[in-house]
This record gives C-alpha cells, structure tokens and sequence, in this order.
C-alpha cells in the first residue's frame, strides 16, 4: 500500500474580455493568418482594470471546490504557481488563503514560469506523500498581459490570462500503476538559459515590475527536446507507454510544439487536449486551464492515465503522468 495524490476536482476562471488576433492586428504589425499559422492561437482573454491574479486564482480555487464537492476548510495546503503575483510580497496564495476565509495549513507561491504548475503539483504531491497534508488546492493563475510589452509582435501575440485549479488529497492505494492520483512526477531546470526568456525587471534588480522578452527561435528549437526527455523520465519510471495514456494535456504555449512532441512520442492526435487557440500561453494557468475544460466536455473521466508536462523561462521543464 501507499499514498497517493488523488485529484477530487478541478475547475477554471477566464476572465471576460477576449482579445482576437483581428484586434490584435489594429495595434501591432501582424495577421490572424500569422499567428494562427505560427501559434494556432486565435484568441486570448485579457484581466480587466483592477482584476489581479488572485482574483483569478480565487474563482477558480472556488470551482475547484465545487467540482471536488469539498468545503474549503477542508484545505491545509494551497501552493499557487505564478510569475504574475498581485505584489512582490506577501505571496498571492496568501490571499487567496484569505479570499477562501481559510485560516489554517499553509499557503505559499511557487514560481518556475510556464512549468509553475508541474512545479506546484510535484510540491504538494510530495507535501501529500509524506502525511505532512491532506488535502490541498494546487493553482496556476497569471495575469501575463500586465508584463508584455505591446508594442513587441513577437510575444504580445502569445499570452493570455487565466487561471485554473485543482483539489488534491492524499488516499492510500495499493501501490500499482493501476492506482488512482499522481503516479510519477520529474522537474528539471537550466539555468544556462536564463536569458532566453526573461522579465527584464524585478525588485532587486531595476525596482520595475518589467517586461518580457524571449528569443523565440532559441525556446523553439530546446522545447520539443527537454518535453520529450521527461516525458520518458515518466514512461520509464511507471513501466506506462504512449499506448497506455487516454489523455495527453501539454502546457499551451504553441500548437507547432505540442504537435511536434507528440508526434515523437508516437501520441496520437485524437488524445491531445488543445485549448491554445482559445487561451493562448496563460503560462503556470495553461495545464489546469486545459484539464478543467476536458473534464468539464466529457473526455477525462475518473480512471484516465493523463499525462502533463510544461516547459518554460529558465529553462524550467517537467513531467507528471497520473490517473484521474
Ligand atoms: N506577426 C507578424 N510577423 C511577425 C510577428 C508577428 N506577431 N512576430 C515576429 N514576426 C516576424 C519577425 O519579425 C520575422 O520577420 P523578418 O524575417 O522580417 O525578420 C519573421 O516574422 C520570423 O520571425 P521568427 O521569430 O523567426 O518567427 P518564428 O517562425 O520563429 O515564430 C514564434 C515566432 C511563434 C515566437 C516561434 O519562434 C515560437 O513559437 N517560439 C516558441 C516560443 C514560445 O512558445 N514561447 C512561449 C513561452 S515559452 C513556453 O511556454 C514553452
């Protein structure tokens, strides 16, 4: 026997308005046809004035809970991943603690960019695991759209705001790939890339919040590599293959390398879930964003192998394969 991270629910929040690469294109120098040929993404729903991150996070902490039909105080552990808190310090979990009027456990942020949420999972997991918790929310929420540059056309383009959840609780099971929750999970990082995509700013460095900036070709030509590595870091360690997975939801940064990585891991189309094209890259948000919509039309169901990964500024990138 042994314990696993079980997930009860997940659920998601987007905030109202949607920016379409048609509206796009009155402002910088693109097209539709350019983006979508590119990125596969047609639109990207944007924060409203005074909408932070943690409000985000807190609508869909609280869809999480429905989904999961689980009280709030239920929760001792809310690890949220994100690179766009509501302010430097305290973390944004700490207000989302306080907008769930959850007065217990432990709250934190994690921060490893468009891998937040593997990062975020891989850490409650293992809080679950040792019997230090037992039940947790586990978030990626961004509001990306307060650090782009929208003059740049090389990344406004490409992100979204969102944010989406999950409710986590530590179960025993018998200890076999068959088991229900979180089977394997592998983070990686390289900091050699550090400058590849960056926030040219931050407190202790410019006292600016900054903006992003990304060598696209360079986070192109390393993604489909380090994403299929730990994705075989997964297959290898659980003895599951491709054959085996029901649901493969990769972080949405791009449809060309959610296309090419499946392909060379022999996944086939019909099993990717792909919500860029609505979303766009909402970064640490994307993977939840994607499970709560899958789940909500019908296709996750309770038992599915669903395999995640994510790659991201850093470089960050990691891989959780896990039954629904
Ligand atoms: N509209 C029209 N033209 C554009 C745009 C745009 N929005 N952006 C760039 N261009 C132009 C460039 O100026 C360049 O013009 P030039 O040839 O006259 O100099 C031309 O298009 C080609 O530019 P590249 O940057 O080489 O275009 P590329 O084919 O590499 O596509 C893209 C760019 C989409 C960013 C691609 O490199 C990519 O997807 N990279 C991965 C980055 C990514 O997904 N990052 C997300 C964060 S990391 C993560 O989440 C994994």
């Amino acid at each position: 026997m042994t314990v696993r991270s079980v997930v009860l629910g997940c659920g998601s929040y987007l905030p109202q308005r949607i920016l379409t690469n048609a509206e796009l294109a009155t402002r910088v120098d693109t097209s539709d046809e350019w983006i979508v040929q590119r990125t596969g993404i047609r639109q990207r729903h944007i924060a409203a004035e005074g909408e932070c991150t943690s409000h985000l996070a807190i609508n869909a902490a609280r869809a999480a809970l429905a989904d999961a039909a689980v009280d709030a105080q239920s929760i001792d552990l809310i690890v949220l991943a994100t690179s766009t808190p509501d302010n430097t310090f305290p973390a944004t979990a700490v207000a989302v603690q306080n907008g769930l009027e959850i007065h217990h456990g432990a709250a934190f942020d994690l921060q490893a960019v468009c891998s937040g949420f593997i990062f975020a999972l891989a850490t409650a997991d293992n809080f679950l695991r040792t019997g230090a918790y037992k039940r947790a929310l586990v978030i990626g929420a961004e509001t990306f759209s307060r650090i782009l540059d929208w003059n740049d056309r090389g990344t406004c383009v490409l992100f979204g705001d969102g944010a989406g959840a999950i409710v986590l609780e530590a179960q025993t099971q018998p200890g076999k790939s068959s088991d229900r929750g979180v089977l394997t999970t592998h983070l990686r990082s390289d900091g050699r890339h550090k400058s590849k995509l960056y926030v040219d700013g931050g407190p202790s460095s410019t006292q600016t919040v900054g903006h992003l900036r990304m060598e696209g070709r360079e986070v192109f030509k390393h993604a489909v590599g380090m994403i299929t590595d730990v994705i075989v870091d997964a297959f290898n360690a659980t003895g599951l293959t491709a054959d085996d997975l029901d649901w493969f939801v990769p972080h949405q940064a791009n449809k060309r390398i959610i296309d090419a990585s499946a392909h060379k891991l022999h996944i086939v189309p019909q099993k990717v879930v792909l919500t860029v094209d609505q979303h766009g890259n909402t970064s640490a948000a994307s993977i939840p964003l994607a499970l709560s919509v899958a789940v909500k039309d019908g296709r996750i169901k309770k038992g599915d192998l669903v395999l995640l990964e994510a790659m991201g500024g850093g470089f960050t990138w990691g891989s959780a394969l896990l039954r629904w």
